[in-house]
């Protein structure tokens, strides 16, 4: 697919058929994932995939913080993503204090390119994917057994797309863009 394409047809899709996403589909889509650019290339993201029935359902009716439209995203698709980072290395010196004066700020934008890229790459395979951040962290890190140094960032729901839903407005360019 053209990337310009790509990036204009992707969407949040909250519907998705009975047909199960592979382990081969998840490796290609994360292993593109991995080529998005991170802080001092330190590729502080980390997937985990969660395929087995019982333990997306786990997630779904216990990190969820009871948001039922979440819930049934999560219940709906054939997978569940847990993009997590590793802590203290993006934005960080080797002393341990901070770069810069955003802080812990450049973990999370690593996190975002890394989950954008993963939603394109997915949406390059004909799979639907929908980023959500209305879930408990330490609930999920929990049942999908992240290491203790790493934290949820966001979920991913990934499947066969049930509908095409058309695309939400966009503020219009001059609103978002300013050149001087
Ligand atoms: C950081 C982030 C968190 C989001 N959290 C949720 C969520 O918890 N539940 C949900 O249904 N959609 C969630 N979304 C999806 C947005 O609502 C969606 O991206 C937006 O409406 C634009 O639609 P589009 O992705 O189809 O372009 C989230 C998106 C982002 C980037």
């Amino acid at each position: 697919m053209e990337l310009r394409t790509g990036i204009e047809t992707r969407r949040s899709i909250r519907s998705y058929t009975e047909q199960p996403v592979t382990e081969e589909q998840i490796r290609q889509i994360v292993s593109a994932a991995q080529l998005a650019p991170s802080w001092k290339n330190s590729q502080t993201a980390r997937y985990y995939v969660i395929l087995d029935p019982a333990l997306k359902e786990r997630i779904a009716a216990e990190a969820t913080m009871q948001f039922s439209k979440n819930m049934n995203n999560i219940r709906n698709a054939a997978a569940v993503v847990v993009l997590a980072s590793k802590q203290g290395i993006a934005g960080y010196n080797d002393d341990g204090s901070f770069t810069t004066a955003l802080g812990t700020h450049w973990q999370s934008f690593d996190a975002g390119i890394a989950c954008q890229t993963f939603c394109l790459a997915a949406h390059d395979l004909g799979l639907g994917t929908l980023i959500m951040g209305i879930f408990d962290p330490e609930k999920t890190a929990e049942i999908a057994g992240l290491a203790r140094d790493e934290q949820a960032a966001a979920l991913i729901a990934v499947g066969y797309p049930a509908a095409e839903p058309s695309a939400p407005p966009r503020k219009p360019l001059d609103e978002v863009l300013t050149i001087r």
